[in-house]
């Protein structure tokens, strides 16, 4: 459980023991504190290699529940940590790991953060939930808010894919398109929350989906384990929208230090972008601190189209202190990147992880990857949500009463 509510910007205090979303004093978000120093005797690598726990919620300790008959599950994370082959299109590549994200709850990564936000706001006595979401964000808070017997509320951009729309149809949440970007949607949650006494689970403005994501980097730490000793990969690869991942995995790091499980080494951490919609990768290469809006942003990679991130000073930080980098790619490299893991080994990856892959090869290219380098590359959803984005061509029906149907194959 949970001992503090900090601002990552001011560090101003807040309660822990209700609601809260941004700083109330700056605006910026806020981030969760556990006392590390007094779990470290007891909370150990082995004691969470024993639990029969399915989920990431063996990792009680340092999540917002203060009784694990409040959590509200659907069995997320344990996802797989998967070996790639090194031939092909993968030359060159001798330790390239895949992290499947789309094994969880409605097909993504989501699931981790709305797993545990919703489990705060429950315990804390919300009802109803609101956020705006760029699609998977929307399936899975659907999904857990039906699980918690809550009320949800969604805005999304009208070209969201309709994957992500039926779900959360299907699921009974409250769908609102609307005729603009992810912001323009965040805004209209703003606008109502007070009016309609939904509470706000916009990523970022609220602490514990935060807190959720992290255990993608608790979990790799185990995956990379060798005679029982924790270990994190070199390089880590994430597609970068709102930055939730990236920042909680970072903030997982930290704590896992704090409670004697790892040393100071830490992965360099990679930010990917898609072309059109880019603001922390021209922040990163501008040197700055802080990103501007992306105009006219636009990319296929749903999960991508954030203009503006509240978290940016935080993403860039990471970025900073991990000695990473950011790169962006066109749409076509990404969708490329979708076909290559797909035939060469058999994962069909969302748009957003085509993109990681682009990524990867183009720092292999450039000498910024070494090939003996162990490189996590983050999966977050499945590919089979972006269906539509793949056409099959022209297929050909055979006619099986026909003896010589088959001719056309010799
Ligand atoms: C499949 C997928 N990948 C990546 C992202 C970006 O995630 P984050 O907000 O943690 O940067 C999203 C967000 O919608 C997504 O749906
Ligand atoms: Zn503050």
């Amino acid at each position: 459980m949970h001992t503090s509510l900090k601002c990552a910007a001011c560090g101003r205090d807040h309660a822990v023991d209700q609601l809260q979303n941004l700083c109330t004093d700056c605006g910026k978000p806020l981030l969760v504190g556990y006392d590390l120093e007094s779990l470290r005797s007891t909370f150990t690598p082995d004691v969470v290699r024993s639990r029969a726990t399915r989920s990431m919620w063996r990792f009680q300790e340092v999540m917002p529940v203060e009784d694990m008959s409040q959590v509200v599950s659907l069995g997320e994370g344990q996802t797989p940590l998967l070996r790639c082959r090194d031939d092909g299109a993968f030359e060159g590549f001798s330790s390239l790991w895949v992290k499947d994200e789309s094994f969880n709850p409605t097909g993504s990564f989501k699931a981790r953060g709305m797993s545990a936000a919703v489990t705060r706001a429950r315990a804390l006595g919300a009802t109803s939930v609101a956020l705006p979401s760029a699609g998977n964000a929307a399936g899975a808070a659907t999904y857990y808010a039906a699980a918690a017997g809550m009320e949800c509320v969604l805005f999304m951009p009208e070209d969201t894919p309709p994957a992500n729309i039926i779900e959360s149809v299907v699921g009974g949440a409250r769908v609102h398109l609307v005729n603009g970007l992810i912001g323009d949607c965040g805004k209209l949650v703003g606008q109502g929350r007070e009016r309609f006494g939904w509470f706000d689970l916009s990523t970022l403005k609220e602490p514990f989906r935060i807190e959720g994501k992290k255990t993608m980097g608790y979990e790799l730490a185990f995956d990379l384990a060798a005679d029982g000793r924790l270990q994190l990969p070199d390089v880590v690869f994430y597609p970068t929208g709102g930055g939730t991942g990236l920042i909680g995995m970072w903030k997982a790091f930290d704590e896992m230090q704090q409670l004697g499980w790892i040393g100071s080494e830490r992965p360099r951490m990679v930010v990917v972008q898609a072309e059109h919609c880019a603001p922390i990768v021209r922040a990163f290469e501008a040197g700055a601190d802080s990103a501007t809006p992306f105009e006219n942003a636009r990319t296929v990679a749903s999960g991508l189209r954030v203009p503006a991130a509240i978290g940016d000073f935080l993403m860039l930080q990471v970025l900073g202190e991990s000695d990473g980098t950011a790169v962006s790619v066109s749409d076509e490299e990404l969708l490329n990147g979708v076909h290559e893991m797909a035939a060469g080994q058999g994962l069909y990856l969302c748009p957003e992880a085509g993109a990681v892959w682009a990524a990867a090869k183009r720092l292999r290219e450039s000498g910024w990857l070494d090939s003996s380098e162990r490189i996590v590359l983050f999966n977050t959803g499945s590919g089979l949500k972006y269906n539509h984005l793949f056409p099959s061509g022209e297929l050909v029906t055979l006619d099986h009463d026909d003896p010589a149907c088959l001719d056309i194959l010799a």
